[in-house]
């Protein structure tokens, strides 16, 4: 059954066999897991206690990895309980709207460039042209 887990929460369960990891919004007990993860208990134990969506993310884990988080799944973070926490979906869209108006923005302000050298050329003809 999931239920709402507040950062009080979060904060107490920080010890080896009682490990509560909060990932993208959504808490996880991972102590049965800890001895299982590739990566070692100890990078793990390291993220209790605080959000570990970015540590979880900067991996690159794989989509297994991701679904090995269903079993380990206890509920929802309490986003009013005192912790501003990152959503990885939102942030990866969020940069990748950033990337598509840069690129947008640049090639924008590019076409302007040899339009600027054609009408210096042509003020220049002009001017000269007398
Ligand atoms: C509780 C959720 C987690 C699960 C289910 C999980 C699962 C896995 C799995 C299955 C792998 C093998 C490679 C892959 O399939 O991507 C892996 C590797 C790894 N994980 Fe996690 N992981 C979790 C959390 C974390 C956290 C919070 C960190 C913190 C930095 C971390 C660090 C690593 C590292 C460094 C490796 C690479 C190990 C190597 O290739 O030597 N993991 N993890």
């Amino acid at each position: 059954m999931s239920r709402v887990i507040t950062y009080d929460e979060l904060k107490a369960h920080t010890q080896k066999e009682d490990l509560y990891i909060l990932i993208d919004a959504k808490v996880y007990n991972v102590s049965k897991f800890l001895d299982e993860h590739p990566g070692g208990d100890e990078v793990i134990i390291g993220e209790s206690g605080h959000d570990a969506t970015d540590a979880f993310e900067d991996v690159g884990h794989s989509d297994e990895a991701r679904a090995l988080l269903d079993g380990l799944y206890i509920g929802d973070f309490d986003k009013d309980s005192g912790l501003e926490i990152k959503s990885s979906t939102a942030s990866a869209q969020a940069s990748r709207l950033a990337s598509a108006q840069a690129q947008q923005s640049s090639s924008n302000t590019l076409y302007l460039v040899p339009l600027a050298f054609l009408g210096g050329y042509f003020a220049w003809r002009y001017y000269t042209a007398v």
